[in-house]
């Protein structure tokens, strides 16, 4: 319940931003270039070259998840260029990410990103394979947001629930939906089996959120 409030309030909220005309939510201190501006280059960039990141809904969501839980310790699977990082990192000053890919090239343009958006001493960046990291991993989170290697998904929930404290929150995006869009359809059983696996899952509570191919909400007990 309190998820879906928070979606009324985020749309409320823009209204009110356009309304006022007020076009900078992520005013940055010392600098011509605002945060809203690069996330939309960052944008126009994906769009171009064809690199996925989430969509506004559910960058928008995100931030104001962050925002309200302000975790002191993200970890983000599936960086890409950085986007939905600094969407997160823009949403609570103190808050620390670690951020993993496989992808080196990838990992290397979003370096560029977090440097340009002011975040390069509150990111960690890792060139790794998600199950690799989270079987070697002995860190503990208070946020996480799941959003690669989504045949792996059911295979990685049993790793995620051991690196999240407890009261965290783990997102998960791509869950719902994917029978429309460009999704190899093979994802679609794991997504159902990792939506199944949540829902019995007696450790945590989960909301299903219909935002672009649907998001998962989990809280850790
Ligand atoms: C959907 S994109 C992430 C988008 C990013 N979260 C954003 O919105 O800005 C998925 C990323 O996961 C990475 N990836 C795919 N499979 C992976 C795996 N097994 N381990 C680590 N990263 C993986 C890809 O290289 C890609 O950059």
């Amino acid at each position: 319940m309190w998820l879906k409030r928070l979606l009324r309030i985020g749309r409320k909220r823009e209204t009110v931003y356009r309304k006022r005309g007020v076009e900078n939510q992520f005013a940055m201190h010392n600098s011509q270039c605002t945060i809203k501006d690069l996330l939309y280059l960052l944008e126009q960039h994906a769009l171009a070259t064809d690199t996925p990141i989430v969509d506004k809904e559910t960058a928008d969501f995100l931030y104001r998840l962050v925002a309200e839980k302000k975790p002191k310790h993200i970890l983000e699977i599936g960086t890409a260029i950085g986007y939905s990082g600094i969407v997160m990192l823009s949403a609570v000053e103190k808050t620390f990410l670690t951020t993993i890919d496989k992808n080196p090239r990838r990992i290397e343009d979003a370096a560029d990103n977090f440097a340009k958006a002011g975040f390069a001493d509150r990111v960690e960046m890792i060139f790794i394979d998600a199950v690799e990291f989270l079987e070697k991993n002995t860190q503990k989170f208070d946020f996480i947001f799941l959003d690669a290697a989504k045949m792996q998904y059911p295979k990685m929930l049993p790793l995620l629930k051991k690196a999240i404290l407890q009261g965290g929150t783990v997102v998960a995006d791509n869950v719902l939906n994917l029978k429309h869009s460009n999704f190899n359809q093979k994802i679609l059983p794991k997504m159902e089996e990792f939506c199944d696996m949540l829902k019995a899952d007696k450790d945590m509570n989960t909301e299903f959120l219909e935002l672009g191919d649907g998001l998962s909400v989990s809280i850790m007990k």
